[in-house]
């Protein structure tokens, strides 16, 4: 049944997406990453495939560029890289989500996919630092064959979850196995460490504490976690916040990665050592699903909560994408991440050449650029003369640096890595999005990067080689979106 709250809200987003449908020509605009029709988006939400097709929702905020009250918006398709606007799928329209339909995931049984979501409350006074003025509310909506959402049903609400818990508890992922229902919440307890509380059910309507996971001294809060099981090897995925910068790692704000589990995930378990996903400026809060094929594909958000840096799009009525969705694969314990083979429908005409020390090439705007190293010692790009990409064997870092005071970085500086050896770097790049695979995806950097800044965009990128040499395939892609 649709409340009059929510016919309301139906009304007014809908008109925002069409003006901005009509007024919107930005050549920062996306060719192939998904964006939101106009206003916010971060994290990916309820990723699934359900009756023939992909469905990716997300959480936006189609009123504010700068982020505001928080809906999920929907994409499907049937490839996962051309995508179609579906409209708003979930509004904050009940007293248990009126300040947030936050973040969730989809769980697809029978003829229905099963939303799990955060409901945000904002309770009277400050309800980021004392830790009674939010709830976060469990909450369940079903999604039938014909696209229609019902009813929502509260689920969990604070008085829930462990008592020695804050009021941040959110992001419900669920998953079936061995007959019975898994949800993983993340949390911040009252003395401020980041956990994730596994919780089991039957029927997935009532739900008891199994597990709880958390590592000693490793954040505040752990937002947006995920479980799941690659060749036999489980996984626990998160996105902590409050972690210390340490050299090259936890560079950003906030950090995304994973542990490997041992043991019983219900019982008696071991986190190992936390690996991040990406080493970019851009990316935070992934979530991943099973494909129609049975791979384990994950998608994150291009984008970081709490940022000094603000996407030039601003002014354009729009912000923040996501990366292409990644096959994951794992070996010796590592997870390595690579664009879903499908994206390579969209390639069109290709180059190939051996690029010399001193050579440079101006490929296609959207393109995929997979470089063979020749020189293993050295390898020094400049992409549209001001993102460094470097690699040197001495020092076994590789890294992405913008030039100082570069209009291209807006403040930003460097990223890197160690790395012992470079074989390969396949670059997609887009309008306004740069996402680096090195080493088959062994680590990836994804970026936003607007190559003309003054807005009036620019058709091609150009790469200079400016140390070392490698044989070049550069294939343009066609738009998607
Ligand atoms: C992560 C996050 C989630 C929350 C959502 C709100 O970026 O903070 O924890 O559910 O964003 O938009």
């Amino acid at each position: 049944m649709k409340t009059s709250l929510t016919k309301e809200l139906e009304k007014y987003t809908g008109i925002l997406e069409k003006q901005n449908k009509d007024s919107v020509s930005d050549p920062w605009r996306l060719k192939y990453h998904v964006m939101p029709p106009v206003g916010w988006l971060n994290d990916p939400n309820g990723l699934c495939f359900f009756n023939g097709r992909y469905h990716l929702f997300f959480q936006y905020s189609p009123s504010d560029a700068m982020g505001g009250l928080k809906y999920w918006g929907h994409y499907t398709g049937t490839d996962m890289i051309h995508w179609e606007y579906e409209g708003i799928a979930l509004y904050p329209d009940m007293p248990y989500d009126c300040d947030g339909v936050y973040s969730g995931s989809a769980l697809v049984e029978g003829d229905c996919v099963w939303l799990y979501y955060t409901g945000n409350v904002k309770l009277a006074g400050d309800y980021d630092y004392i830790y009674t003025g939010r709830e976060g509310n469990t909450v369940l909506a079903v999604m039938r064959t014909d696209g229609t959402i019902g009813d929502k049903t509260l689920i969990m609400s604070n008085k829930d979850y462990p008592a020695n818990l804050s009021c941040h508890v959110r992001d419900p992922k669920v998953w079936k196995e061995s007959g019975l229902y898994y949800m993983v919440l993340g949390a911040r307890t009252k003395e401020d460490h980041g956990e994730v509380l596994l919780y089991v059910s039957e029927d997935k309507f009532h739900w008891s504490l199994k597990n709880i996971f958390t590592i000693s001294g490793f954040g505040y809060m752990w937002e947006c976690p995920d479980m799941f099981v690659i060749d036999g090897r489980r996984f626990l995925s998160f996105s902590p916040q409050g972690i210390e910068r340490d050299g090259l790692d936890f560079a950003n704000i906030y950090q995304s990665g994973y542990c490997l589990l041992d043991g019983d995930f219900t019982g008696d378990a071991s986190l190992g050592q936390f690996k991040e996903y990406d080493r970019g400026f851009d990316f935070y809060a992934p979530q991943t699903f099973l494909d129609r094929d049975g791979r384990r594909i994950l998608i994150g958000w291009m984008g970081m909560p709490d940022c000094d840096y603000i996407n030039p799009t601003v002014e354009k009525g729009w912000q923040h994408c996501m990366t292409v969705p990644r096959e994951l694969t794992v070996k010796a314990g590592k997870i390595f991440q690579y664009p879903v083979r499908e994206l390579e429908e969209l390639r069109g005409g290709a180059v190939t050449k051996t690029q010399e020390q001193g050579e440079s090439l101006d490929v296609s705007i959207s393109s995929d650029v997979i470089i063979k190293i020749d020189d293993p010692e050295n390898l020094h790009l400049c992409v549209d003369h001001d993102l460094h990409i470097v690699y040197k064997k001495a020092d076994q870092i590789f890294k992405i640096e913008f030039a100082p005071g570069s209009p291209l970085g807006g403040g930003r500086t460097m990223r890197g890595v160690a790395l012992e050896s470079l074989e390969e770097i396949r670059i997609l790049s887009d309008t306004s999005a740069l996402e680096i695979y090195v080493n088959h995806g062994a680590e990836v950097f994804s970026t936003r990067f607007y190559p003309q800044i003054d807005g009036t965009g620019k058709d091609c990128h150009t790469i200079e080689f400016m140390e070392g040499s490698g044989f070049l395939t550069a294939w343009s892609l066609e738009e998607a979106n």
